[in-house]
């Protein structure tokens, strides 16, 4: 049999083998046994307060030559992706166990957002692949926060304001800790009283963030306003146009992105350009003209030079991209130029 031995959490190293399952105070579970460490469970370990642990005896030449390999910068920042939704979910459970939303940790989560803002061709990349179903809350609430920095920054925000825009995308969606979770999780279409619940959800989250000591107001309002929309037929409010605060409609924006996104990506049909084209048509009126603009001006151009799958199979480079329908780029086969925007029947099925 494996022998048991009691380490620090501090000395633990990844590959080590965990030899109990460790739960949270409030009785989830946070590893089980036989797990394998990795670098983001040790973390996830420590983030739960969690200072000794039980790990079957680690041979030492069983360890993993690579750890001294300098690591790409992809791992550094998928690493760190991972572990700002790790802390956000803490948030939550905080939450969850009738504590308050914690300011510091907050900011701390947003500090490592607002730390990756010139990495911006990754932190799309990322937003745009395949994830998992069952975490979506968490992702979207990282996703909804990256996006609207780079909003943010291409709105040329002065930094603190940037800054605070990251933390009402982390926390925008924060009220939905309030409704069921059968209505949260129900696979198919929402009753009209479910949709009147879900449609709580900015409200409940305003009621969460009202008291919380050294936020900003700009982030509350953000929080509340999040899907009010340009012609008024949003919610709470039903505020129109100006009336609508600048932070919230950059989050409706960047909301409405990773949303249709995600849905997309459980399709298994991960293409941005549908997107651009579902936002820049269905979406007008809805969402600020300029902001939205801008928004899709700036993304659409990380896609230059991007490998598509057309839907007759042949496989084309994206050489540019029209202001006009951003979902509709002229690609290059060989030596063919073909603008989807004239050529009938044919589209972008796949980017690889
Ligand atoms: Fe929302
Ligand atoms: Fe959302």
């Amino acid at each position: 049999m494996r022998k048991k031995i009691k380490m620090d959490i501090d000395a633990c190293k990844p590959r080590m083998v965990m030899a109990e399952t460790i739960y949270s105070d409030y009785g989830a579970v946070i590893v089980w046994e036989n797990t394998v460490l990795d670098k983001l469970t040790i973390n996830r370990l420590k983030i739960f307060g969690i200072e000794k642990i039980w790990v079957y005896e680690y041979d030492e030449s069983d360890e993993e030559p690579e750890e001294s390999k300098p690591r790409s910068e992809t791992e550094v920042f998928s690493d760190s992706y991972e572990n700002d939704t790790e802390q956000f979910k803490t948030i939550l459970y905080d939450l969850s166990a009738g504590k308050t939303v914690s300011i510091e940790k907050t900011v701390q989560i947003a500090d490592s957002i607002y730390a990756k803002k010139d990495q911006r061709r990754k932190i799309i990349e990322c937003i745009t692949q395949m994830r998992k179903v069952d975490e979506y809350t968490y992702y979207h609430s990282i996703n909804v926060s990256m996006l609207a920095m780079l909003i943010g920054k291409w709105l040329r925000l002065r930094p603190e304001d940037n800054h605070l825009l990251v933390q009402a995308g982390l926390l925008h969606d924060i009220g939905k800790s309030r409704i069921p979770a059968a209505i949260i999780n129900k696979p198919g279409k929402l009753s009209d009283e479910e949709l009147d619940e879900m449609k709580k959800h900015s409200e409940y989250g305003y009621y969460i963030v009202q008291y919380m000591e050294g936020i900003d107001r700009r982030v509350q309002e953000a929080i509340l306003y999040h899907h009010e929309r340009e012609d008024g037929s949003g919610y709470p409010i039903g505020l129109k146009g100006e009336q609508i605060p600048l932070f919230a409609k950059v989050l409706a924006i960047a909301d409405t992105f990773d949303a249709m996104t995600a849905d997309r990506a459980y399709k298994m049909k991960n293409t941005p350009f549908e997107v651009f084209q579902l936002m820049q048509n269905d979406c007008f009126g809805y969402l600020d003209t300029i902001i939205l603009n801008t928004f899709l001006s700036n993304i659409s151009h990380y896609y230059i030079g991007s490998k598509v799958r057309l839907n007759d199979g042949r496989i084309a480079e994206i050489v540019y991209i029209n202001s006009q329908q951003y979902g509709k780029p002229v690609i290059k086969i060989g030596d063919e130029y073909i603008d989807l925007m004239a050529a009938k029947g044919l589209k972008i099925e796949e980017l690889i």
